[in-house]
């Protein structure tokens, strides 16, 4: 769906009024394309220890212009802060302060990342401050940045590195197009676990991926990405949604089965298609989602059970199939798609936000069963997504909704494609258990 507004207020004399109105001036995302620049200039790495200096060696493997001093007036396509050996929030004030004299000449959709430390890891009352302090200092920051930049950052958990195979994974992430509508948010890289890929392009090649309720919306964007990104995809929807799967598996040049995944052998039925067709399993991704909204005051058992059942239930009952699978053992990933209601709470949503809850707490006690076989599990929790769904939205409601995130506008389907085929990469096989938002920095409840 498009949002005239953006276009509208993005150049002519649309820009000058609503300039001079104050009114929001979202401006177009660069999203990743294959073959673009990773950033859109040279990318400045500030911070004294170690953990900085191994950052810039690597990022000067990928062919980056990397600096260690800012050039006065020169436009930078991203400013990384190392923040990785803090003992106390005094620390803060030079590094970050130093940072703040770059700020004003990035460039459009820049980037601003903190590598930092987890608090909950810190040894003491002021080492965890200082920690905890960069969550506050980065949510802030991000909500002070124009011009389609974003600020994100990473958080080392205790025996990783700032050049930790999934560190660079979530900093190339990070940088990238591909996390355009991801701001404000922070990824914990859990283990040392993962790998770089051999080609950035095709960090998918030779994976199986299932990816359900992929007939439309979101699902047959996650197909489309996992497919551009090397994987061979098979589509799940239900049967009723037959036609419209058939075509999104010929265009990603995959195969279709039709399942409702509420059924008490879908479990079974994915693995025995995955490794019928194509002869093994690797990822499976959980999209199928249904909404039935009742305020809790008229909710009936109906609208309950059907919501809990198809969002988190069925995702249940599958992973203990996987689980248990001896075709999926081999750095398998699982990533479940949640929402912002599920952490925010929305009015209307009660069953919709419990499941989607649910999806959350699952992925965090699931991780470590997975773990035994080198494999990982995290969310992706979408804000306000231009689908079919947020289209049906009265106008006034979605124009407001659309607008109260830091970016001023909706997601696009491939933007929350984009963040679940990068948990589904072995970049990312450090990170596990995880939660991220893909909801431009949604500024309600959160
Ligand atoms: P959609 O309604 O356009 O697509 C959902 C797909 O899942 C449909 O093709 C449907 O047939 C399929 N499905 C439903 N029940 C199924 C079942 N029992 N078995 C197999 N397939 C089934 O929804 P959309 O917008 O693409 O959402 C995808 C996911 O993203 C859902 O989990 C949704 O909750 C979540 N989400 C969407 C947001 C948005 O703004 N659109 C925001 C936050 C989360």
């Amino acid at each position: 769906m498009t949002d005239k507004y953006t276009q509208l207020v993005s150049r002519g004399l649309g820009r000058d009024i609503a300039r001079k109105l104050g009114l929001p001036q979202p401006v177009p995302l660069r999203r990743h394309q294959p073959g673009d620049p990773l950033v859109a200039g040279p990318v400045l790495v500030q911070g004294t220890g170690s953990g900085a200096d191994e950052l810039a060696s690597a990022l000067l493997s990928w062919n980056l212009d990397v600096r260690r001093h800012a050039v006065p007036k020169e436009k930078l396509g991203a400013v990384i802060l190392v923040l990785d050996e803090l003992s106390g929030p005094e620390d803060l004030a030079r590094p970050v302060l130093t940072a703040a004299t770059s700020l004003r000449d990035l460039a459009s959709n820049a980037r601003v990342i903190t590598v930092s430390r987890a608090a909950v890891d810190a040894t003491g009352p002021a080492v965890a401050a200082a920690r905890q302090g960069v969550d506050g200092l980065l949510r802030s920051l991000a909500k002070e940045l124009r011009a389609g930049a974003t600020g994100n950052g990473i958080l080392l958990r205790d025996g990783t590195r700032t050049t930790s195979p999934s560190t660079l994974g979530a900093l190339r992430f990070f940088l990238s197009g591909r996390s355009a509508f991801v701001d404000g948010q922070f990824l914990t890289v859990t283990s040392d676990a993962g790998q770089q890929p051999d080609d950035v392009e095709k960090p998918l090649a030779g994976k199986v991926a299932v990816v359900t309720g992929a007939a439309r919306g979101i699902g047959a964007s996650i197909a489309r990405t996992l497919r551009r990104d090397g994987a061979t995809v098979v589509v799940v929807d239900i049967p009723a949604a037959g036609d419209q799967l058939a075509t999104v598996a010929n265009e990603v040049h995959g195969t279709a089965l039709q399942l409702d995944i509420s059924r008490e052998d879908a479990g079974q039925r994915i693995i025995e298609h995955a490794v019928q067709r194509h002869g093994r399993l690797d990822i499976v991704v959980h999209n199928a989602g249904i909404t039935r909204d009742k305020l809790l005051a008229n909710m009936d058992p109906g609208r309950w059970n059907s919501v809990i059942a198809v969002n988190i239930a069925a995702q249940l009952r599958i992973n203990e199939a996987l689980l248990a699978s001896e075709h999926f053992r081999s750095s398998p990933r699982i990533v479940s798609v949640a929402s912002t209601s599920g952490i925010a709470g929305n009015r209307g949503q009660t069953n919709y936000a419990a499941s989607k809850g649910g999806v959350m707490g699952m992925v965090r006690a699931t991780a470590p069963l997975l773990a035994a076989h080198g494999g990982s599990i995290n969310a992706v929790a979408p804000g306000f997504i231009e689908t079919e769904m947020t289209a049906r939205i009265p106008f006034a409601t979605r124009e407001v909704a659309r607008r109260l995130n830091s970016l001023q506008q909706g997601g696009q389907p491939g933007d929350v494609a984009e963040a679940i085929a990068f948990l589904a990469s072995d970049a990312a096989g450090g990170i596990s258990g995880e939660v991220l938002r893909v909801c431009g920095q949604n500024l309600v409840g959160a």
